[in-house]
């Protein structure tokens, strides 16, 4: 095999990205159905009755007893915020996908940044404890591929200083820490449903706690504010979903069983083929316990695999393998927020480490084991020619 860098034909002639979205035959004709019954109803959107079947179903589920359904993740967490009143600093992951800390912002929310811990790229409550000052108002967690948090050890230090504590679930649907689902951590957790994501209604989200008082403040939250007819209690925004995104939702349901044991396949043969290749190694799923499968991480070291983890992504573009540098680079990092630092912001060693060397992999393959072993086989060539390679890389060396 010669890959594509070194004028080898690519290894796949359609793109390999990670984040296609997961639709199989079933849900197509389960989702045209619903719409057919939606136009029916004429109801399209305004809490319709799709809607209120998904979010039972999602309540259920996770063992919670509420769920509101939101039309995306970001706005779920701005909702959360909202509703708590928060103000002052808001302690969050720099490793997390940039909305978590962008939703804190826009509430006029200081996010303060906080490390990481290596063995799951959850946020480090030992940090957590050493970042509180007397503005903090709240932790946001954010169970990163699926990892659910040490939430123990954060409801301990929650109660401790009196805080909010908020969970990014964006990865984790049907996720668990031991045998505990998420869903009922914290105060209240957060679901994305975009389109990429293992459970998928194109765009939304949802919030899931314990709370019924939460619940009804959400929704009203969620609904310009409104506590009834032309009866409006609080500030309040367009956070609804409409009955298309619940069609999709409730469509895809009864294929999430098999999806997740494809998905959880396609890890283990992703294992089992990159286990020869030097320096290349497999972050484990499901380190806290149940896991989605759908993130494929691999962690680069660059020393002894040869060739850099922005070159190896170099590389495996030109042959179609569409890896993505998640997440890169820690949000401290990004323009935005690096220069809003104050003076001295706490170093944020794995995170950095970490930003520098993972790589997500498709999970999304035709033929699990074939796409598998072929991927495998490049990445082990690139590192059998990882001079050649890296001479005609032309992005700079990371
Ligand atoms: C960890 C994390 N949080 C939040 C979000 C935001 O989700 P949404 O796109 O539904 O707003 C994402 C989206 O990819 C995510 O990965």
């Amino acid at each position: 095999m010669k890959p594509a860098i070194l004028g080898g034909e690519p290894a796949f002639s359609k793109p390999q990205a990670v984040g296609f979205p997961l639709v199989e035959p079933d849900t197509r004709s389960r989702f045209h159905a619903l719409m057919d019954s939606a136009f029916e109803r004429n109801w399209l959107t305004n809490d319709g009755p799709l809607v209120r079947q998904l979010e039972q179903a999602v309540a259920e589920l996770h063992g919670v007893e509420e769920c509101v359904s939101a039309c995306n993740a970001t706005v779920a967490q701005m909702l959360a915020l909202r509703a708590f009143e928060l103000g002052g600093e808001v302690i969050v992951p720099s490793f997390t996908f940039v909305a978590s800390v962008h939703a804190c912002a826009w509430q006029g929310l200081t996010p303060v940044f906080c490390d990481i811990r290596r063995q799951d790229l959850t946020i480090d409550p030992a940090m957590v404890e050493r970042l509180i000052s007397p503005r903090t108002s709240a932790i946001v967690g954010v169970h990163a591929f699926g990892n659910v948090c040490d939430v123990d050890a954060l409801e301990e230090i929650r109660r401790r200083h009196r805080l909010r504590l908020i969970y990014d679930a964006a990865h984790a649907f049907g996720c668990s820490s031991g045998s505990r689902s998420i869903g009922g951590f914290g105060d209240v957790e957060f679901l994305s449903f975009h389109a990429t994501k293992f459970f998928s209604t194109f765009e939304g989200g949802a919030l899931l706690t314990r709370d019924r008082h939460l619940a009804q403040a959400l929704r009203n939250l969620r609904n310009f504010g409104f506590a009834g007819y032309d009866n409006v209690e609080t500030l309040g925004l367009n956070g609804k979903m409409s009955e298309a995104a619940a069609a999709m939702g409730l469509a895809s349901l009864p294929a999430l069983p098999a999806r997740r044991e494809r998905l959880a396949s396609t890890q283990e043969a992703y294992r089992r083929h990159l286990a020869g290749v030097p320096g290349i190694a497999l972050r484990p799923a499901g380190v806290s316990g149940r896991s989605n499968y759908h993130y494929v991480v691999v962690e680069v070291d660059a020393e002894r695999y040869g060739v850099t983890r922005d070159h190896l992504v170099e590389a495996l573009w030109r042959d179609n393998v569409l890896v993505r540098k998640y997440f890169y680079p820690g949000c401290h990092r990004m323009p935005y927020y690096a220069s809003k630092a104050g003076p001295g912001p706490a170093p944020l060693p794995v995170t950095d480490e970490i930003s520098e060397r993972v790589l997500c992999l498709s999970s999304n393959l035709e033929d699990v084991e074939a796409d598998t072993a072929r991927i495998a086989a490049l990445l082990q060539v690139i590192h059998e020619r990882a001079e050649e390679v890296t001479r005609l890389c032309t992005v700079a060396a990371g």
